[in-house]
């Protein structure tokens, strides 16, 4: 049984060390449900165990009884009202300014150009191209002359389903914005204004404010030029711009009826409604699966079924992609090549030490948030860098970490197509993830089979009647710019 026991605290200790709470309950109970299930094959191989059978029916039980309880804890449903909900002016006053290229510091690239619709509300690149790049989706291009792209921004647009959820309380990759009782914890607190409603509310101010994004270079635009020393300023600028076009004002009133004029609108009277939008339009609450634990037995076949057990049981999925959400709001470092310009703040250039730019902690290196799972069949690239550009790639990086980094090569992502493309260095793929101590996966071998079953059950996940979003994109916003 050694090796069983192995794995069992193997994969525990892993989690404890890796993570910043520890595991939930479920979680030990989906990995001991997964000691019992393990390879009975194995066990056979062994007669001289004498109390082989006993053993056999004591964790057989356990077994059922693990995954079970953990079936029953986790299953609960998406609720509606777990949603922000705002009414429909709001959204309406959120649609617009998502879609308006006013709010960057050039005029020249709106939420939606790296959150779009044709892209399950991400970009369909490995990382972003921000202000200064023509075009949308993989086509994007670095654009040319004086307004050509400086740097590539150094991770993936993730979707943007179901991120208002009442449970999810920490925004981006690394979580360095975090929503919790007394408001929000971010480098930047002092300048988070009370009136911000949400977490989402919170982070949507921050594209605004990158250069490498929205914001624009020091010597290009008035938001580019104040972002460095003055974020607050910042946002006042791009207020001012909204608050200066007539189109917006009675939009505004109709979502805010407290404000007596124009001049009344504040920076979170917009991030707010932007996060409304977000709430309304990307939400996921009807899929197969969903229909499944909300009754409908013949939501799921019996493929997608044993699927669903693999994810609950031995393939472990479970223990960080957690209902209802698929993601225990936690960090995990799976062992993606590093790749792209990275963070500078990390130690080095070219590297992406994810949480651990946070935290300082090295139990973070190189670990990013759990992503929800809904909906992922629109959203590829996968990961915090895109390096996986397909759903086989990403889940052949959960089964076999080391040897998948190993292996992995540039032409995996995807990035764009001009061969003089920023610098070449940033396009080096750096390979330590996953010969980290924190490395929070172990290989598991399941057979075809399996694969093809987990496959199955991830596809129960996805809802294409929400993939562009619940609303439609608007024809013209009101600064009269173009709508990519
Ligand atoms: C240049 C492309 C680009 C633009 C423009 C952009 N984003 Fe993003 N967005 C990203 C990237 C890349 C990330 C991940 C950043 C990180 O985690 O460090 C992100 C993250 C997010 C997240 C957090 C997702 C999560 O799981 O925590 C939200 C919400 C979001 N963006 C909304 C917006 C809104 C609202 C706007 C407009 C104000 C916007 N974005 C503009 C690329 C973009
Ligand atoms: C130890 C925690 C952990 C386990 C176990 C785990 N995942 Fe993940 N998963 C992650 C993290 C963390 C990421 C993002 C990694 C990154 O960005 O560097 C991820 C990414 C993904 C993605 C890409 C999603 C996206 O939008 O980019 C998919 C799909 C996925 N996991 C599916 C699975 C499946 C299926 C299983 C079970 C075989 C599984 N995961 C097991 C932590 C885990």
């Amino acid at each position: 049984m050694s090796w069983r026991l192995y794995f069992f605290f193997g994969h525990l200790s892993v989690s404890l060390s890796s993570s910043e709470k520890f595991q939930t309950l479920s979680s030990i109970l989906v990995s001991l449900a997964n000691i019992t299930t393990t390879k009975p094959r194995e066990m056979k191989k062994r007669p001289h165990i004498k109390s082989y059978s006993f053993t056999c029916v004591l964790f057989s039980l356990i077994s059922v009884l693990a995954t079970s309880v953990a079936l029953a804890m986790d299953l609960a449903p998406l609720e509606d009202q777990d949603f922000i909900n705002a009414p429909p002016e709001r959204v309406e006053l959120g649609r617009l300014l998502f879609h308006d290229k006013i709010l960057s510091g050039n005029r020249n690239i709106a939420c939606n150009t790296c959150h779009h619709q044709d892209f399950g509300s991400s970009d369909g690149l490995s990382l972003s191209i921000g202000e200064g790049g023509i075009g949308i989706g993989p086509e994007r291009q670095l654009g040319v002359g004086k307004n050509r792209v400086v740097r590539r921004v150094a991770r993936n647009a993730p979707g943007l389903f179901n991120l208002t959820h009442k449970s999810n309380t920490v925004a981006f990759h690394d979580g360095r914005l975090v929503k919790s009782e007394d408001g929000f914890e971010h480098n930047t607190e002092g300048l988070l204004d009370s009136r911000l409603a949400s977490l989402i509310a919170a982070q949507a101010l921050f594209p605004m404010t990158a250069p490498d994004e929205m914001a624009g270079q020091q010597n290009e635009n008035i938001v580019g030029l104040v972002v460095p020393s003055n974020l607050n300023e910042a946002w006042k600028v791009i207020t001012y711009r909204i608050r200066n076009l007539d189109g917006y004002w009675p939009l505004f009133k109709a979502a805010y009826p407290e404000l007596a004029s124009a001049q009344d609108i504040d920076m979170p009277h917009i991030a707010n409604a932007l996060a409304d939008f977000m709430d309304a339009n990307w939400r996921v609450t009807q899929t197969p699966y969903d229909r499944f634990v909300n009754g409908d037995n013949a939501a799921l076949d019996t493929q997608q079924q044993r699927g669903m057990e693999l994810f609950f049981g031995r393939a472990l999925c479970a223990s960080c992609h957690k209902p209802p959400l698929f993601s225990d709001g936690q960090f995990h470092n799976i062992g993606l090549p590093s790749f792209g310009p990275g963070k500078l703040s990390g130690g080095g250039n070219y590297v992406d030490k994810g949480r651990a730019l946070v935290t300082g902690s090295d139990l973070g290196n190189f670990a990013f948030k759990t992503p929800q799972l809904r909906n992922w069949a629109f959203t590829a690239p996968y990961g915090h860098n895109g390096a996986h550009a397909t759903i086989e790639g990403m889940l052949e990086q959960h089964f076999e970490p080391k040897q998948t980094a190993r292996a992995w090569t540039l032409d995996q992502a995807v990035l764009p197509q001009q061969s003089d493309d920023l610098t070449a260095t940033d396009k080096t793929p750096s390979y330590q993830a996953h010969q980290q101590p924190n490395l929070a996966i172990q290989r598991i071998v399941l057979s075809d089979e399996q694969r093809d079953d987990l496959m199955a059950f991830l596809e129960t996940l996805n809802d294409p009647a929400t993939a562009r979003g619940n609303l439609p994109v608007p024809d013209e916003v009101p600064s009269g710019l173009a709508v990519d």
